[in-house]
């Protein structure tokens, strides 16, 4: 598919007389696809079964006289007031047992069957209203699933659940009890209505009990969205059904979510999420008018995965957004470069939110496309700018498999929020860390699924922090031919939250003759320095090993161990310790490496090498020997500045 660009468009918050001419500079930016609908609940239903679809209709006949194609989402994100009247307890509770309330948005509970059913009833009612339209072109399913704290919910429907989950997983109490290791505190249960969810207690639950609330959460997500995609998908068998997911997101299992869509999408907030992230302040400062270099690169290849190879971004930040502490302006082209970025690394449709920056209610201070007064905002000229260069390259293709690949999992991300036993500790840290010190070296990375069952075909692969093996990892590991990083803490827990009886990391001895015989952490302030360079810090294991010690620190603790291709990290690492050992392993498996000036990224997409510069400043690329020539920009690449280089040989 060739790259398109599209916008999130708002019919109901403005006249009707504006619509037409709306579409109409739209299709002048080069805009191919628009979102609608996806909030519009009360003026679609007003009052109960007062279905008025006739304006979105005609809103949709407008876009499409202008030759754009409609995604249309459907508003269960927003359910309209009556709604709450009519299921009050469709309203999800907090942590501490608080009703949430009405008045803004995703106020409603995955596990309230009652309103799992009118989701699926306004789904069906548009799907028969507008599925046969001739501008419809592709389906969204509610909105950001999880923002806002939303998957997690304390309440009476989510108990009742949750007792019958417990019950098909584990069959009898006993085997609930033995799982959960309950004969610890006296806390074993004679039957499963006695079982409550795993807040307002005392102190800390069972972790199993916790990570069972969490799986649990995660399947009513999936179930959620299968409930409209069987809807939609039976309406229109032809139509891709979409969901925008977002980023550092982990409250509930995406590859799960996924089985029931046909693209993944995400939303892309470069400045707002690096303002919001735990990153150090001194990389907010540096990118704070950029956003981090890498993290909107590691959502496009994990979404690449999730959404099964297809992806989208579905809401692109255009300009300053509203939420974050600060909301500063992008530099003058970043709206450009992320589109052109995503792109890069496979993106079918760049989707920029929104199309004029609404005067009134909670988001009057998120920039557009157009200011409030219908002018164009800066990031009207960018994207016009993209769609002009997209179509003058004619930049195609898909991107190719990459040489290395990182394993992410989302059940490893609750285990260690559950257990964190050094604060903070996280497995997406331990995963991006790595994704970095590659992407550092302009080297194209996959980012898996823990389902994956064979590594055939990459070089190099890495699995951090890693809760617990499952069936298709240890396969993949096993039979794996390329050099495979392992480390800290992966595989020091069974499925049921237990430690291995043969302890971490729980191999075979003759795959790794190494086990973990103690674990200490320490403040992130306390490192212990690495002989050679680096240092490790918050997380360190004390080992026994048969293997060859690659690196140790200061202290004469073995730091990287291997044993043929298969090398285990101990510690967590500083940004030098880790780009040392990925540099080790680049250098073993003799993989290219790119002379990248800093602040620039690259990626590889059909016969095209798309580089990106993150820097305030111009940089210089030096001109790699697979490369014939440059076909947008050159090879002094500005300040937020974009350059295509043609492959010679398609990549
Ligand atoms: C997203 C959301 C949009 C809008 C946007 C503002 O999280 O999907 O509806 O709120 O943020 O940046």
């Amino acid at each position: 598919m060739t790259p398109a660009l599209g916008v999130c468009y708002y019919p109901e918050h403005w006249h009707e007389a504006w619509w037409e001419s709306d579409a109409k500079r739209m299709a002048e930016v080069g805009i191919t696809f628009v979102r609608i609908g996806e909030f519009a609940w009360s003026k679609l239903e007003p009052t109960p079964g007062d279905l008025q679809f006739d304006w979105i209709i005609r809103a949709m006949d407008a876009l499409g006289k202008h030759g754009l194609k409609v995604v249309f989402g459907t508003p269960t994100a927003t359910p309209p007031r009556w709604m709450v009247d009519k299921h009050p307890d469709m309203l999800a509770v907090d942590t501490e047992g608080r009703r949430k309330g009405f008045g803004s948005r995703r106020h409603y509970d995955f596990s309230h069957l009652g309103y799992r059913e009118e989701a699926g009833r306004i789904t069906q009612l548009l799907a028969d209203a507008v599925g046969q339209h001739p501008a419809l072109a592709a389906w969204q399913t509610d909105n950001e699933y999880g923002c806002h704290g939303t998957t997690y919910s304390y309440s009476p429907a989510a108990l009742a659940g949750f007792r019958t989950w417990l019950e098909a997983r584990y069959g009898t109490i006993d085997a609930l009890n033995t799982a959960w290791g309950n004969v610890f505190w006296s806390m074993e249960y004679n039957r499963f209505d006695q079982i409550e969810l795993p807040n307002l207690l005392v102190c800390e639950a069972a972790p199993a009990h916790e990570l069972d609330f969490r799986r649990y959460s995660s399947d009513q997500v999936a179930a959620f969205n299968a409930v409209q995609f069987d809807i939609l998908k039976s309406a229109r068998p032809d139509l891709p059904v979409i969901h925008n997911f977002m980023s550092r997101t982990s409250d509930f299992d995406h590859y799960d979510v996924a089985k029931t869509l046909d693209i993944a999408s995400w939303d892309s907030y470069p400045l707002g999420h690096l303002a919001v992230s735990d990153e150090p302040e001194e990389l907010k400062h540096q990118y704070m008018r950029q956003g981090d270099p890498d993290n909107a690169a590691f959502h496009h290849d994990l979404y690449r995965t999730v959404g099964h190879g297809r992806w989208w971004i579905m809401e692109q930040q255009p300009g300053p957004v509203n939420w974050a502490q600060y909301n500063p302006d992008p530099l003058p082209g970043m709206a450009r470069l992320w589109a052109w970025e995503a792109f890069a690394h496979g993106a079918e449709v760049v989707t920029y939110f929104r199309w004029r920056q609404a005067p009134f209610a909670q988001e009057q201070m998120h920039a557009g496309l157009l200011r409030p007064d219908s002018e164009p905002a800066p990031a009207h000229g960018e994207a016009m700018q993209v769609a002009q260069e997209l179509k003058a390259t004619g930049i195609d293709g898909v991107v190719g498999k990459a040489r290395v690949a990182v394993v992410y999992d989302y059940q490893s991300e609750w285990a260690w929020e559950i257990q964190p036993q050094a604060k903070g500790f996280s497995h997406g840290a331990h995963v991006r860390a790595l994704y970095s010190a590659f992407r550092k070296h302009g080297i194209d990375i996959d980012v898996l699924s823990p389902h994956t069952t064979s590594f055939a075909g990459y070089d190099i692969v890495a699995i951090p922090a890693l809760f617990a093996w499952n069936d298709a990892l240890r396969t993949a590991i096993e039979t794996f031919e390329g050099q495979l990083l392992i480390g800290p803490r992966s595989g020091s827990k069974t499925q049921d939250f237990a430690i291995p009886a043969t302890l971490a990391p729980d191999l075979p001895r003759n795959m790794l003759d190494l086990r973990v015989t103690r674990v200490s952490t320490t403040d992130p302030v306390h490192q212990t320095p690495v002989k050679g360079g680096g240092a490790v810090h918050h997380w360190r294991e004390r080992i026994e090993t048969g293997g060859e010690v690659v690196i140790e620190d200061e202290d004469n603790q073995p730091v990287l161990v291997s044993q043929g291709k298969l090398f285990y990290l101990t510690a967590s690492g500083n940004k030098a310790l880790v780009q040392r050992v990925v540099d080790y392993l680049i250098a073993e498996a003799d993989l290219p490496v790119l002379n990248l000036p800093a602040g620039v990224r690259c990626r590889v997409r059909g016969g095209f090498r798309i580089y990106v510069n993150y820097g305030a400043g111009a940089a210089t690329l030096n001109r790699a020997a697979d490369e014939a020539g440059y076909v947008v920009g050159e090879a002094s690449i500005p300040g937020a500045g974009v350059t295509v280089a043609r492959l010679a040989t398609a990549g």
